[in-house]
C-alpha cells in the first residue's frame, strides 16, 4: 500500500506508533519499524540528550529501518533541554521527529535544515491548520477517543478526519482509536494518509512494559477509561483505578480551585511506577477507549501484517462486492 505518508517516510505500510512515555523505548520502536512501520522513541522519557543519544544507538543496533523521535512541548518550570535533544537527534541520523504538545515553529528551522521531516501531532483542524502553515511535513490528528492529551474540544476522528481532509494541503494520519485493519481502511475513507496507534501498541510482545500493564489494557472494555485535569485545561484520557477515581473526587470537590499541587500524588512520577513495575493503582496513566478492542498480545509484526491483510481483505472483497 503506498500512501503519501509511506512515500515521504519511506516505510512499506501507513502505520506509525505514537510516541508514548515510558513506553516507547528502542525495543518497541525497532519492532515497529522493522515490521514495516514507523517506530518512535519518547524523547521526554530519556531526559538528557546523552540518555536519548545512547537511546537512538540502542535503536539502530536493532532495526536499519527509518524511525522517529517524539518530542512533546508542555510548559515547564524547569523545560528539558530542548535544543540539546535536537543535537543528538540530528546527530543520530533520525530523519522523522513527531512533535505534541505546544507549537513546534521555535524548533522547526534546525529540524527542517537538518532535512528530518516533522510530523506534529493536534487534536483540531484549527491546530493542524496552523501546523501546516508554520512547515510541518505532515500532521497526526488525534480524536476525542485516544490515549493521552485529546485536548479541550471533544470532536471524535468520525468528524475530525474528515474536516482535516476538507481543510489541509499536508497530508495527515488519523490517530486515536485505531487498532485493526478496519481502522486503517475507515482512516484512508476519511482521508487520512495512514493510521497512528498508541494503546495497541502497548499490547504487544515486544512493548516494554510490565506485563501487568498489558493485562491491564485486555481487562479494560472501551466505557473503563477517563478524562481527567480536565479543569486544569490539561485533559488526559485514563484508564481508571482507584487513584483516578481519588483525583475525580478531588477534582468534583474543588472545582475551579483545583492547582496541581492538589493532584501530586496521583499524577506525578507514576510512569515508572505503572510500566516499569506494574504496580497498576499507583497513579493516572493514559490509555486509550480502543482498549475495548484489544484482546490479544501478538507481536509487532503479526499486529502489523494482520491489519494490512484485514485491510487488503476489507478493500478487495467486502467493498469491491457491494
Ligand atoms: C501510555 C501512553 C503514553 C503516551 N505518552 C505520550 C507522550 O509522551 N507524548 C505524546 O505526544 N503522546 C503520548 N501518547 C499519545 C500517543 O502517542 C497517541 O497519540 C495516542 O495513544 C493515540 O490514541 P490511541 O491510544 O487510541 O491509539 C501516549 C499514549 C499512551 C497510551
Amino acid at each position: 500500500m503506498k500512501t503519501r505518508i509511506t512515500e515521504m517516510l519511506g516505510i512499506e505500510h501507513p502505520i506509525i506508533q505514537g510516541g508514548m512515555h515510558h513506553v516507547g523505548l528502542a525495543e518497541l520502536a525497532a519492532a515497529v519499524s522493522n515490521a514495516g512501520g514507523l517506530g518512535i522513541i519518547t524523547g521526554l522519557t530519556q531526559g538528557t540528550p546523552e540518555k536519548l543519544a545512547n537511546e537512538i544507538a540502542r535503536c539502530h543496533k536493532m532495526t536499519d529501518k527509518p524511525f522517529g523521535v517524539n518530542l512533546t512541548f508542555l510548559p515547564s518550570l524547569t523545560p528539558p533541554d530542548y535544543p540539546g535533544l535536537i543535537q543528538v537527534i540530528i546527530d543520530g541520523g533520525v530523519k522523522v521527529v513527531e512533535t505534541a504538545g505546544n507549537n513546534p515553529a521555535k524548533w522547526l528551522p534546525i529540524l527542517k535544515e537538518n532535512g528530518i521531516k516533522v510530523i506534529h501531532k493536534c487534536t483540531s483542524v484549527r491546530h493542524a491548520l496552523k501546523a501546516e502553515s508554520i512547515g510541518c511535513d505532515a500532521v497526526s490528528v488525534d480524536g476525542f477517543e485516544c490515549g493521552g492529551h485529546p485536548g479541550e474540544d471533544d470532536v471524535p476522528n468520525f468528524i475530525l478526519l474528515p474536516r482535516a481532509a476538507d481543510e489541509l494541503t499536508i497530508p495527515f494520519v488519523s490517530s486515536g482509536g485505531m487498532a485493526d485493519g478496519r481502522s486503517l481502511v475507515a482512516s484512508l475513507a476519511m482521508g487520512a494518509e495512514g493510521m497512528n496507534m498508541g494503546t495497541r501498541f502497548i499490547v504487544t510482545e515486544e512493548a516494554p512494559v510490565h506485563e501487568n500493564v498489558k493485562q491491564a489494557i485486555i481487562n479494560a472494555s472501551e466505557l473503563d477509561t477517563r478524562l481527567v485535569m480536565r479543569s486544569l485545561r490539561n485533559t488526559e484520557r485514563v484508564l481508571n483505578n482507584p487513584a483516578v477515581e481519588r483525583l475525580l473526587e478531588k477534582e468534583a470537590t474543588l472545582g475551579a480551585d483545583l492547582k496541581f499541587e492538589d493532584i501530586v500524588e496521583e499524577v506525578a512520577g507514576v510512569y515508572p511506577k505503572i510500566m516499569k513495575t506494574g504496580d497498576m493503582d499507583a497513579g493516572a496513566w493514559s490509555c486509550g477507549m480502543v482498549a475495548g478492542l484489544i484482546h490479544d498480545k501478538p507481536t509487532v509484526k503479526k499486529l502489523i501484517d494482520d491489519i494490512m491483510a484485514e485491510a487488503d481483505a476489507i478493500i478487495n472483497q467486502r467493498l469491491k462486492g457491494l
